[in-house]
């Protein structure tokens, strides 16, 4: 079932926001984040929902339109809401390249950029899953699902296939590796660096 496909990429997601929450944290400390695992991280949103995640979604959406155009007028605008996320990601991504490239910015901007991606990238995903996905369960019939499945399979190409889904997999499965070496360093100079005796 594609929906629960879809909220398994949101719990993927999910996953990757609380590492960039994790880097935020850091920062708010007054410590440098690692910007590499940051890095990392906005390469995967730029690939994977930008390519994979919402064309899946736009069609449900168009769907939704089709079927039921009340339902899928209160639910709002997907298009847009998609546009939005690409406009945040675009804009994460040009700041935290311009720290990579030792250029200046504010500090307070930067963690105002990356709150209000985790913060706004959250909201979108619990729209998506309390108000758009129940609204197309709600009006799409069995056969709109068969007739999704197959645009987004392709002849035996699917949009979201298992070669991709196994790239997304392990390019995950990288980016929280580096996090958790990144706490680990974090962590050796904390005590490294602690005064003798002190608790
Ligand atoms: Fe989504």
């Amino acid at each position: 079932m594609i929906i629960d496909l879809l909220l398994r990429e949101h719990r993927n997601i999910d996953v990757l926001l609380v590492a960039l929450q994790r880097e935020l944290e850091i920062f708010e400390r007054g410590i440098r984040p690692d910007y590499e695992v940051i890095r990392a991280i906005i390469s995967y949103f730029e690939v994977y929902p930008e390519l994979y995640h919402h064309p899946q979604e736009d069609l449900i959406f168009s769907k939704l339109k089709a079927r039921d155009p009340d339902a899928a007028s209160s639910v709002g605008d997907l298009a847009v809401e998609h546009q939005e996320v690409v406009e945040r990601l675009h804009h994460f991504a040009q700041a935290i390249d311009a720290i990579l490239a030792d250029r200046e910015l504010f500090r307070q901007d930067v963690g105002n950029i990356i709150s209000d991606f985790i913060v706004r990238e959250r909201h979108h995903m619990m729209w998506e899953e309390q108000d758009f996905f129940p609204a197309a369960l709600k009006a799409l019939s069995a056969q709109d699902w068969t007739e999704i499945a197959s645009v987004l399979t392709n002849d035996g190409d699917p949009l979201f296939g298992e070669t991709a889904a196994a790239t997304s997999d392990a390019l995950r499965a990288h980016i929280l590796q580096l996090e958790q070496e990144a706490e680990a360093e974090r962590s050796s100079v904390v005590l490294s660096t602690a005064p003798a005796g002190s608790p």
